[in-house]
């Protein structure tokens, strides 16, 4: 995978570009708009501002133009440039190929930020659209079994096999951790927070703080876990190639078949409250104490369940 950041200048626009890569773009900071024309049919136009989710469809060619004359904007895209270029290592191919992809852009209104939900099972409900205006004040779907308060969508975004979805940690929560392949990129949207990584056996947890405008990719197989110690939700957007409708790889079958949300020792990738490191809930309790912030009661009760594995929760 790639991830690219690109700012536009006030009032600059981009070149016209397409390519046999797909590529999700997440707009961090600005104003601006996105035209895109593909198999004959009219061009699409939308606008987007900081917040802003939206696919390029394969193949189409599109123009990003920042409608600011003051403010520079900024796009983090993650792509399958790598993949898609090793394999046909040729630039012409990839980038100056006639193959059209009709089937790709969809409604209409899949570039006005309507869509379709598509429900299944909590964890894997879906939202299938081109654009997503505001992350920040999209509806998402509870996923208990990712934590308490946890709650989540899955984007199909231009019917495309990169794959995209957002999660969120209710305030005073964090997830249970889990595992899994090397390339989500994970873009906080709201809120701020630190995640914990350590490989299976480690004596060690290694910390990282996070905020809005930060990227970071949990490498492979490696136990990650995060936790909001903002006084409400956050928010985070995750990137990867191997979508929930187009999964790709045996590890992203895996992770969004039974995998995601199931215990590892049952198969799974996810470690359950009651096998949880005691220095886990012991740093998230404390994190809150300084911040004057009150863990969610339900945690609590599950740390008294656990009581043995947390001895400061009374
Ligand atoms: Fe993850």
């Amino acid at each position: 995978m790639d991830c690219h950041l690109l700012e536009l200048p006030p009032g600059a626009q981009t070149e016209p570009l397409r390519h046999l890569y797909e590529e999700v773009v997440h707009v961090l900071a600005g104003r601006g708009g996105t035209t895109i024309e593909a198999g004959g049919r009219t061009g699409h136009t939308f606008e987007w501002a900081a917040g802003s989710l939206f696919a390029l469809p394969l193949n189409a060619r599109y123009r990003h133009f920042n409608t600011s004359g003051q403010k520079p904007a900024r796009l983090a895209s993650v792509t399958s440039l790598p993949l898609v270029l090793n394999a046909f290592h040729d630039l012409a191919f990839v980038f100056d190929n006639p193959a059209s992809f009709p089937e790709r852009i969809g409604p209409d209104g899949h570039f006005r930020g309507e869509g379709r939900f598509l429900p299944v099972r909590p964890g894997r409900h879906q939202w299938e659209t081109n654009f997503v205006p505001d992350l920040r004040a999209f509806e998402l779907r509870s996923w208990e079994r990712r934590g308490v308060g946890s709650a989540n969508i899955k984007f199909v975004l231009a019917d495309g096999t990169m794959h995209a979805h957002m999660s969120e940690l209710a305030a005073g929560t964090y997830k249970k951790a889990h595992r899994h392949g090397p390339d989500f990129h994970i873009f906080p949207v709201t809120g701020h927070g630190y995640s914990l990584f350590w490989r299976e056996g480690d004596p060690d947890l290694v910390r990282l703080d996070w905020q809005p405008g930060w990227v970071y990719a949990p490498p492979d197989q490696v136990f990650h876990q995060h936790f909001n110690t903002a006084p409400h939700a956050a928010r985070y957007l995750a990137v990867a190639f191997g979508s929930i409708r187009y999964p790709f790889s045996a590890d992203k079958r895996g992770l969004f078949g039974d995998g995601v949300d199931r215990n590892v020792a049952r198969g799974g990738r996810q470690v359950e409250y009651q096998d949880e490191d005691p220095r886990v809930p012991a740093m998230f309790r404390a994190e809150l104490q300084r911040r004057g912030l009150d863990p969610d009661p339900r945690l609590v009760e599950i740390w008294r369940r656990t009581g043995a594995r947390c001895p400061e929760v009374t």
